[in-house]
């Protein structure tokens, strides 16, 4: 099924009857706000061909009242990106409105923030004005063609039925999409699900709800993937995690989750995880750590000799995915965890068939070198079994 852009707006649900679940990356925007990481806009272009090659549904390519460079590389990606919707950030103001639409967007992302103290000490505006506000930029939007999808920052910490009340009066003037931000990462799974739950059977109207979770407690992806179980038609994320403070929610790891653990439908393409990751790291600077699910360099890497015994038998033992559906390759590492099984596959992989006697003196050297507190190198395995060889046919 090919989907066109009023039903991507429209339509969660595809004609299967499988949940279709949208994807807004905001690497370029909120993710370029991580401290210290600054994007030249050629740099901010590649990373959107890769998000395109991705999948994602919507791109937010930046803030083009930011700075001359923002407009230019929102301008630029407007340009260039044909599969997905180019989105760009906007303050509730007709201004930042028409940069936006100077830029050659035909998408825009909206936001006011709704909760008490950030209306009080940062907006200076009382409740009705931020309804006005919101209203009349969504109005102005609106007159001119543009898709809008509206934020209500800090959204988590909001009164409900003020919130409720934001939410209906600009789907009434014309949000074609509504988020619900964690913009303080106060959520928990539960509670967001709940969240959700209220908000579609209280906002009438033709909408999609997105969430937006940052990771300030470690829960943006567990909250994205629960608001989602609990009907939220959209997550917004980024690229490895990237953003401000903790970050937002790894967009990776949400889909995964929601492909592989709920079997709802995207338009991911998983296998370009890997590649886009990489290219994220590599210019916003930022190594993934090792650990990271979905994309570090351990997630599906195998070390102890109970776990690679039953990798070798039957990968779904100690995976639950196989690592080539999202662009990465299983990883066997030696260490002093390692057991037989892994020193035969390593040296089976050299062209060697090796004698038990052979493979138990090779594991003992092994675990000698582990205990001293070193780690493994190839080229130390190569070493130990060329002596372990020669001692053999000595
Ligand atoms: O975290 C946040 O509240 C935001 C808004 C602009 C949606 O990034
Ligand atoms: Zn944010």
């Amino acid at each position: 099924m090919v989907w066109i852009a009023q039903e991507m707006i429209q339509s969660p649900v595809k004609e299967t009857g499988v949940r279709y679940v949208r994807f807004l990356d905001t690497t370029l925007r909120d993710g370029e706000q991580t401290p210290g990481v600054a994007l030249r806009p050629e740099e901010k272009l590649i990373i959107a061909m890769k998000l395109e090659d991705l999948g994602v549904d919507s791109i937010e390519a930046g803030y083009p009242s930011v700075s001359e460079g923002e407009f230019k590389s929102v301008k630029m990606i407007s340009k260039e990106i044909t599969e997905s919707e180019v989105i760009a950030l906007s303050r509730s103001n007709k201004a930042d409105i028409d940069k936006a639409i100077d830029a050659d967007v035909k998408a825009v992302h909206l936001f006011i923030a709704t909760s008490d103290i950030h209306m009080k000490y940062k907006l200076r505006m009382s409740r009705s004005q931020v309804i006005e506000t919101a209203v009349n930029a969504v109005e102005y939007a609106k007159s001119h063609g543009l898709t809008v999808e509206f934020s209500a920052e800090d959204a988590t910490r909001s009164d409900l039925d003020f919130l409720i009340n934001v939410f209906q009066s600009v789907v009434n003037a014309g949000a074609d999409r509504l988020d619900i931000a964690d913009t303080v990462g106060v959520m928990w799974p539960s509670r967001i699900m709940n969240l959700v739950k209220v908000i579609k059977s209280n906002v009438k109207g033709n909408y999609l709800l997105s969430v937006h979770c940052h990771d300030d407690f470690g829960m943006a992806v567990a909250n994205s993937v629960a608001a989602i179980e609990a009907g939220a038609d959209q997550a917004h994320g980024t690229i490895n995690g990237v953003g401000e403070r903790a970050g937002n929610a790894a967009l990776e790891e949400i889909a995964s989750a929601v492909k592989f653990l709920l079997g709802y439908d995207t338009r991911i393409r998983f296998n370009k995880i890997k590649d886009v990751s990489d290219t994220v790291s590599r210019f916003f600077k930022i190594p993934v750590p090792p650990n990271k699910a979905i994309v570090g360099a351990n997630a599906f890497s195998h070390e102890s000799g109970i776990h690679v015994h039953g990798i070798l038998s039957n990968p779904q033992t100690y995976e639950p995915i196989d690592p080539t559906m999202v662009g990465m390759s299983r990883r066997i590492v030696l260490g002093k965890h390692s057991g037989r099984h892994s020193v035969e596959y390593a040296l089976k992989m050299m062209g060697i068939e090796p004698s038990n006697e052979l493979v138990m003196r090779i594991l003992h050297r092994i675990k000698q070198l582990g205990d001293s507190g070193s780690s493994l190198t190839w080229e130390d395995f190569k070493r130990i079994v060329l002596m372990e060889i020669n001692s053999e046919s000595a």
